[in-house]
């Protein structure tokens, strides 16, 4: 086996955003392109020489060939072992627990999470520090600058390894350890909810459907909600991971997960469906005839949370991203819990949770997760609404109204226009920072603005400070929009719009958010032009 080393150079672009490097697959199919990264992960990390790493993917379109080129890399460089999913699978939240479990340097995931897969859609990778999280902004803006200065890399040339068989092999004198990539997760969640409660509940005839979406949830939920917990066959469906997803768009939300909405708002729905996205960490839920925003969902798990083993001993703590409704600190304040506002991006959890500050985070982005992991995590989502359900006999909907009941509703909705100009978007965005001290006081479709700014972010753990974390507009009595610039798109800007108002009126409470929310949408179009400066007549997704 020959060591060779290439020579390269720095590529334009190649700076990772919320959630590691997200391109085009054939643009990280192209010369140099995944090596280029790869090898600024491994510079940024101080080298893999002697390093254990964790490697799994969702397996996407390239999965598979990234993976090879990856073990060879890493074996090139001195690398002592790579603890692989077998054929190169592993969702994101498993990975994490790997990480934790077998105490490694880190891990690489190769994703683009809820982005669509195939030769013409998106391809990722990113780094995930010895916590099990992804890594933060110290660590990804060292990887950034070695992507700058990058003259070489050094790769095997060998034979493919085999990543079918499980057990041990070696690529020079690296070992490569390619494990079942769903055991050792199955068994955390085993420890963390009462399985036998929610078994009972399914043997009642209590109907579940979760949808894969054609992704690596597939394997997982078949094997602990169809296997284990006994859901009958078929319970789990689209539950064969495919490259490029079936065609579709592994985003757990209502438009993209419209199969199953269409089923659980059907004649004879189940009682509870669920599905989760492309590398396995988001989650939707919804009940029959009752989708459950991730917001609310966030709240709900945070106020019952106790009733599920792991969590019998209360929550030291819950955190959201700024953008996702303020429903859980409501929950938090009657509770007495410490609530933390960060900005979007799992990763910036992982300091609180590693602190011991936060038990449970999430995000208005479908992410849901705890202590257990460093990731959201999608199937432990659906788990502890399981769990909670077993616990309290209650429907989805059930749950909701008496949430509401004794909380209020935080009326929420995001409204997504995508691949707009990029300078249109940041046209937009420097135009609401100019005016953030005439805006107050200003009226706009009935509704007064109290107070504008860009949401900043000091680490209570590490001190660091994140700057430009979007745009906050409040209104008098309440309600709030949130303007800000996705940081995982591929394609022009994608412009987040997050619409949000306080109901505590019980005869209200069950409006369409839409409707509900109709004058702080008009607001907030008018106060930042959107329609106007996009060119668009309404949003491309409303969640
Ligand atoms: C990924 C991250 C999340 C984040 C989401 C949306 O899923 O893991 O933490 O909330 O992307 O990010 P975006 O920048 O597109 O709004
Ligand atoms: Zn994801």
């Amino acid at each position: 086996m020959e060591r060779i080393t290439v020579q390269t150079q720095p590529i334009e672009g190649q700076k990772p955003g919320t959630s590691g490097l997200r391109k085009k697959t054939d643009v990280f199919m192209g010369p140099h392109y995944l090596e280029n990264f790869v090898q600024a992960i491994f510079t940024g990390i101080g080298g893999v020489e002697g390093k254990t790493l964790v490697l799994g993917g969702d397996g996407r379109y390239f999965n598979d060939r990234a993976a090879q080129v990856i073990l060879r890399m890493a074996a090139a460089q001195g690398c002592a072992r790579i603890i692989v999913g077998q054929n190169a699978l592993m969702s994101t939240p498993a990975a994490s627990n790997m990480i934790r479990i077998r105490q490694t340097d880190g891990g690489i995931i190769m994703s683009a999470s809820h982005n669509p897969g195939g030769p013409k859609e998106d391809f990722g990778v990113k780094f995930n520090t010895p916590n099990g999280g992804p890594a933060p902004e110290e660590v990804t803006n060292r990887i950034f600058d070695a992507t700058r200065t990058i003259g070489s890399y050094d790769i095997l040339v060998s034979e493919d390894i085999d990543l079918a068989t499980l057990g041990e092999t070696r690529l020079a004198d690296m070992v490569v350890e390619v494990v079942d990539p769903v055991a050792d997760y199955a068994a955390l969640m085993e420890k963390l909810f009462d399985f036998d409660a929610i078994a009972g509940l399914l043997k009642g005839g209590f109907r579940i459907r979760f949808d894969a979406m054609h992704a690596i949830t597939g394997p997982y939920a078949k094997a602990i909600l169809e296997e284990r917990l006994g859901a009958p066959a078929g319970s789990v469906v689209n539950a064969v991971p495919s490259p490029d997803f079936g065609g579709g768009h592994p985003d757990p939300n209502p438009i993209w997960a419209k199969e199953l909405m269409d089923v659980m708002y059907g004649d004879d729905a189940p009682d509870f469906g669920a599905a989760s996205d492309g590398d396995g960490d988001r989650n939707m839920i919804v009940g029959r005839g009752a989708y459950v925003t991730p917001s609310d969902s966030l709240a709900l798990l945070a106020a019952n949370a106790h009733l599920a083993p792991g969590y019998a001993a209360g929550l030291k703590g819950v955190a959201r991203s700024m953008p996702t409704s303020g429903a859980v600190d409501r929950v938090a304040a009657k509770r007495g819990l410490d609530c933390y506002e960060t900005p979007t991006g799992w990763k910036f959890f992982g300091n609180l949770l590693d602190a011991g500050r936060a038990t449970l985070c999430g995000e208005e982005s479908a992410g849901t997760g705890s202590d257990h992991v460093r990731e959201k995590d999608g199937l432990w989502a659906v788990l502890l609404w399981l769990n909670i359900l077993a616990a309290t006999g209650k429907s989805v909907q059930q749950m909701l109204d008496d949430h509401w009941a004794e909380f209020g509703r935080n009326y929420y909705s995001r409204h997504d226009y995508e691949g707009v100009d990029n300078a249109a978007a940041e046209g937009l965005m420097d135009n609401l920072r100019a005016r953030f001290d005439s805006l107050p006081g200003q009226s706009f479709a009935g509704r007064t603005v109290a107070s504008a700014d860009e949401f900043a972010y000091d680490d209570p753990v590490d001190g660091s400070h994140s700057a430009g974390q979007g745009i906050r507009i409040g209104f008098e009595g309440g309600g709030r929009a949130v303007f800000r610039l996705s940081g995982t798109g591929t394609v022009g800007a994608t412009l987040r719009v997050y619409l949000e108002d306080l109901c505590e009126d019980p005869a209200a409470m069950h409006r369409d958010p839409q409707e509900a929310l109709s004058d702080i949408i008009a607001a907030a179009d008018a106060i930042a032009g959107i329609s106007e400066r996009t060119g668009r007549n309404g949003p491309d997704v409303r969640t």
